[in-house]
């Protein structure tokens, strides 16, 4: 399966939840192959941090960037189980590319910044990827929402995304949990975080689930 985690905005944890899926797809026994097409590399340098670091399961990390994206993807996806690929922030063309070899496209968005005309823009690029690419579905995630439990983002994010037919909400909401943050600059997944917790790893194999079918 060729899952992307992508946006336009910046900063969403689109790194985040493609080096956590990665790993929780790899502890679990699949070939998984991240692809980083954010020329900041955070996802490559997460996987290279976690081999100094001698941290099992190994994940293989590759930089793809320029041209010929679409038919690398495609002809990588022949050689792995599942590739996840953090397609960094802008309107790139690689994330444009991304979305033609992809058939489902997870969208962070930051709880706390809905922001309508980036939504639009994506909703605009999903279509056009649409046209060329049926079987793509686009769905968001809301990240780093309130962590207090009695602040729904949720609601807000359904009414928002009605607007946009083209984004669906995947139904989960990650809240801002340092855990996530200490994971991602030790090289590792939450789940494999010690001191563990427990909110955050639930919130993530929520998500691992929606992503992967494996509810
Ligand atoms: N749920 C969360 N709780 C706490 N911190 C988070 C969470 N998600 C992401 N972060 C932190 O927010 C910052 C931005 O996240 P991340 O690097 O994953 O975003 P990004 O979308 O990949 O950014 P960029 O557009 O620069 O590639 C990082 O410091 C990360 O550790
Ligand atoms: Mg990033």
């Amino acid at each position: 399966m060729i899952v992307l985690i992508g946006g336009e905005k910046g900063g969403t944890g689109k790194t985040t939840l493609a080096t956590n899926l990665a790993q929780m797809r790899a502890a679990r026994g699949h070939d998984v192959l991240l692809v980083d097409t954010d020329k900041q590399e955070s996802a490559s340098s997460w996987a290279s941090l976690r081999a100094e670091e001698g941290i099992d399961p190994t994940i293989t990390a590759v930089q793809k960037l320029g041209k010929n994206i679409t038919r690398d993807l495609l002809d990588l996806a022949k050689r792995y189980d599942d590739l996840v690929i953090d397609a960094g922030g802008r309107d790139s063309f690689e994330l444009r590319a991304a979305l033609v070899a992809t058939e489902q496209i997870f969208i962070p968005v930051q709880a706390s910044q809905f922001d309508v005309w980036t939504l639009g823009n994506m909703a605009e690029l999903v279509e056009q990827a649409q046209v060329l690419n049926p079987r793509l579905r686009a769905f968001v995630v809301l990240n780093r929402a309130s962590p207090n439990p009695s602040v729904s983002e949720a609601k807000e994010a359904e009414s928002l995304l009605d607007d946009f037919p083209a984004l669906t909400f995947c139904g989960v909401t990650l809240r801002d949990r340092i855990a996530f943050r200490k994971a991602s600059s030790a090289g590792q997944g939450v789940e494999e975080l010690h001191p563990k917790d427990p909110k955050a790893i639930d919130e993530i194999t929520q998500l691992y689930e929606i992503v992967f079918n494996e509810k």
